[in-house]
């Protein structure tokens, strides 16, 4: 098979190199890619919404499968798209993405809320409000219990969700959305919900809609700081197994969340070929959804795709013809711990192009050494984002996986970095 990826971040370069290893795997290219990915595959500078050079790439090179990496060219309908490709100009590959009206579930907070709903699928109370019962929404807002959580409906670069301790700060929040357009066009909706108190965890599952493989889980630090401090980022470290998500944990979430998504899915004619990150909130054992991805995670992949020793790609051609049911998941034992370098300010501002060192140490062969956001500068690789680097390693605890991410980490600089040292704490 020939793959092309989209995207250019520690997801996409742990998905080129699990790729990679397939004796399917022909071409692989990643579009733009990075320069840790550009050492196993062929970037491509083509952005990941630039869809007709996404198509002439995919019909000229013959791209047999599009991995769509994050979920801006999903909810574009870039499924939708080539899915005309195929029809209007023969392309003969399939996507692993959903289609732009089931990629909803993640670009709308409502979308995904009421299809939740209509589906008894566990989830927290919500209601939705725009300008045209703003005052309605003060007055529900008033009198609900704290904390509240509100959400802007649409895709708000994970900045879109506030959860506020009082009354007072959750109406100017709800002002600054719905009437000063904070997130724009996506703050136009917000959706506001009761708070789940649990511990959040991530489940991933590959799906052609009909049947369903879980392809791994994962727990992931958001916070900035030690001790889950500070404030919330992209993810600064993952490990996976999760010591509670045992089979009858995974039972109820496959029971009461996963099965009745999927016949969801099924029963609405959402067409869905693709990953589902189903966010979950543990609630005194009970598993709650927090919210649907429609990709995988980042930097949850760069730990789910070296504990999962399943080809990636037969697993894709088994989602394209039918035949996922069948699909035998294996895992590799031991722990792995994902640690994420950021640069100095993040998620604040920070800044780019600060040259990094280390990056060519020897690795031992039970860690892995992903970039996210890096660029190419002659012989030099600089710095190109907030996070910077993932370092995944496998232990035969979480605790000694999470120490030898860390030695690798230590022997890499630039200027401001910082990574967190207690990923996996609450579990030693
Ligand atoms: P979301 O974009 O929906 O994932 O929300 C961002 C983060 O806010 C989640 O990862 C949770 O940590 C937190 N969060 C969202 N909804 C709730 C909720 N109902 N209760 C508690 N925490 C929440
Ligand atoms: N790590 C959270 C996400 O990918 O959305």
């Amino acid at each position: 098979m020939n793959v092309l990826i989209l995207g250019s971040g520690g997801r996409e370069h742990a998905l080129a190199w699990k790729i990679a290893q397939s004796h399917h795997c022909d071409k692989l290219y990643v579009a733009p890619g990075n320069p840790g990915i550009a050492i196993i595959a062929t970037n491509v500078d083509i952005g990941v919404n630039d869809f007709e050079a996404i198509k002439s790439f995919c019909l000229y090179n013959k791209i047999d499968t599009l991995v769509v990496g994050p979920e801006d060219p999903l909810v574009n309908g870039i499924y939708d798209f080539m899915e005309r490709a195929k029809k209007e100009n023969g392309w003969k590959g399939f996507v692993v993405g959903p289609s732009k009206e089931a990629a909803q579930l993640e670009g709308s907070k409502a979308f995904s809320k009421k299809f939740m709903q209509r589906n008894g699928i566990p989830t927290a109370g919500y209601a939705e409000f725009t300008r045209d019962n703003f005052e309605e929404g003060k007055a529900y807002i008033g009198k609900h219990s704290l904390p509240i959580v509100l959400k802007a409906d649409g895709l708000a670069a994970g900045k879109g969700v506030v959860i506020s301790e009082t009354h007072a700060e959750a109406l100017q929040v709800f002002e600054d959305m719905i009437i000063n357009q904070q997130f724009g066009k996506a703050s136009s909706k917000v959706v506001v919900e009761e708070f789940l108190k649990g511990i959040e965890v991530s489940v991933f599952v590959l799906t052609n809609g009909v049947d369903y493989s879980i392809i791994g889980h994962a727990k992931d630090y958001k916070r900035i700081g030690e001790g889950d401090s500070g404030l919330n980022t992209g993810g600064m470290g993952c490990v996976t197994p999760v010591p509670f998500m045992d089979s009858a944990f995974m039972q109820k979430v496959e029971q009461n969340i996963i099965i009745p998504t999927i016949n969801g899915l099924s029963k609405e004619g959402l067409i869905y070929n693709g990953f589902i990150f189903f966010g979950l909130m543990n609630v005194d054992g009970a598993p709650q959804v927090i919210e649907y991805n429609c990709r995988m995670g980042d930097p949850e992949t760069e730990v789910v795709m070296p504990r999962l020793e399943t080809d990636l790609l037969s697993l894709f051609a088994a989602m394209d013809n039918g035949t996922l049911a069948d699909a035998n998941i294996n895992y590799a034992d031991g722990h792995f711990a994902t640690v994420v370098a950021v640069s100095g300010g993040y998620p604040g501002d920070f800044r780019k192009n600060i040259p990094i060192t280390g990056l060519d140490q020897l690795i031992p062969n039970s860690s892995l050494l992903f970039q996210a956001g890096t660029k190419q500068d002659g012989d030099t690789v600089l710095t190109n984002g907030g996070r910077v680097l993932a370092v995944t390693s496998k232990g035969n605890s979480i605790e000694g996986a999470v120490e030898q991410s860390i030695g690798i980490l230590k022997n890499i600089y630039f200027e401001g970095i910082n990574y967190r040292k207690d990923i996996g704490y609450e579990f030693k």
